[in-house]
């Protein structure tokens, strides 16, 4: 049965960004690792990134983001049901989602965080999504937002040059008819080692006979290559099947917005999946990759210039850490 006849619709009402203030752009960068313009454009197509100060924390960004979505959308924070935030770098472990929900003074919402590193905002949408067809909630808040900066190994110029800070945020409300058309959601754990943020415990001894781990978590590593050749691969692989469950044709696809990983990432799917050039999203150059808040903030950057309209189809994919990888096929707007 396509995905869209089971329980009630969702529509996607409402969208938001926010950046912080401080831009890098790769002349900067090449202060700080060796590296060069050349290199970090041809190879990526990024430009600049912008990058959190010590003083921002992730709900701020967030809440921007979320505010925005909020007003677009016409409904006001005591109105939201869920707050769902994907992010794999919160203030706080325990959750970050119910800060933003105070200082949204959300106060009916319940909410809570999701990580699935660059696919969260997918997994989230989806996420999201179940809880309206089901009839339990009818409107949620999903914000996507990382703060990499923090996280990044600022002397490994393989991975250093690729992220930037953002948040992106957008409101789903139930609705008549079911604007998420179709998905596909992917993991596969067994290659985790190609990209990780992982916990390493340092052993302390309690007592004579109890030893527990506490360390840190240390700084992203990626095996860049690796994961270029899985995304190329498998992203279009979910494009395809999520278009089959929505019953539509890579031709009928207005949008094609992925996870803003890397221009020829994106170029090559757009390849594979014979979908030109112009109906490609990308505002790589100015941001990098922001990770879950990569696909909010290129939807909500193509709505508020023009692009995006109303009725328009949208094929979402998300790919990254775990490894998560997924697709979410949508119409923008009511
Ligand atoms: O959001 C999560 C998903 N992440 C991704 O999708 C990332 C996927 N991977 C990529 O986008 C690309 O693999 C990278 C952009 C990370 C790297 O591009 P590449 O074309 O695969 O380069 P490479 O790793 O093969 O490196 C080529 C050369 C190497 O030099 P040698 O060994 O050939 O002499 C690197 O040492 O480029 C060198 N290099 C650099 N040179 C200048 C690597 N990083 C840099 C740098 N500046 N920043």
């Amino acid at each position: 049965m396509p995905q869209q006849q089971l329980g009630l619709g969702v529509a996607i009402t409402g969208c938001g960004s926010a950046v912080p203030s401080t831009a890098l752009d790769n002349e900067g960068l090449s202060q700080v690792v060796e590296t060069s313009d050349e290199w970090i454009s041809s190879r990526t197509g990024i430009l600049r990134r912008r990058l959190a100060d010590p003083q921002t924390p992730l709900r701020a960004i967030a809440a921007t983001a979320a505010q925005q979505a909020l007003e677009m959308a016409g409904i006001t924070p005591l109105d939201v049901d869920l707050i769902i935030l994907a992010t794999s770098t919160p203030d706080d472990l325990f959750g970050t989602a119910s800060q933003i929900q105070a200082s949204l003074g959300a106060s009916s919402a319940v909410a809570f965080d999701l990580t699935a590193a660059c696919s969260g905002f997918v997994f989230g949408l989806v996420t999201a999504s179940q809880f309206i067809r089901t009839g339990a909630y009818s409107t949620v808040l999903l914000i996507g937002a990382d703060i990499l900066s923090r996280w990044v190994d600022w002397s490994d110029r393989r991975t250093c040059v690729l992220f930037g800070d953002g948040a992106g945020a957008v409101v789903l409300q139930a609705h008549t008819s079911d604007r998420l058309l179709g998905f596909e959601l992917r993991s596969d754990g067994s290659q985790n080692e190609l990209l990780n943020l992982a916990y390493q415990p340092e052993p302390k001894a309690l007592t004579d006979t109890v030893t527990i781990g506490q360390g840190t978590f240390h700084p992203i590593t990626m095996n860049g290559q690796e994961v270029y050749r899985f995304a190329v691969k498998r992203v279009p692989e979910v494009i395809e099947k999520a278009l089959f469950r929505a019953n539509l044709t890579v031709n009928q696809v207005d949008w094609l917005l992925l996870h803003q990983a890397n221009q020829r990432i994106l170029d090559a799917v757009a390849q594979r999946l014979s979908i030109p050039s112009h109906k490609v999203l990308s505002n790589m150059a100015d941001h990098g990759n922001t990770s879950a808040a990569s696909i909010p903030l290129a939807l909500d950057e193509a709505v508020r210039q023009g692009k995006i309209q109303p009725g328009d189809v949208i094929a979402s994919a998300g790919f990254g850490a775990g490894l998560t990888w997924g697709a979410a096929i949508f119409q923008w707007g009511r």
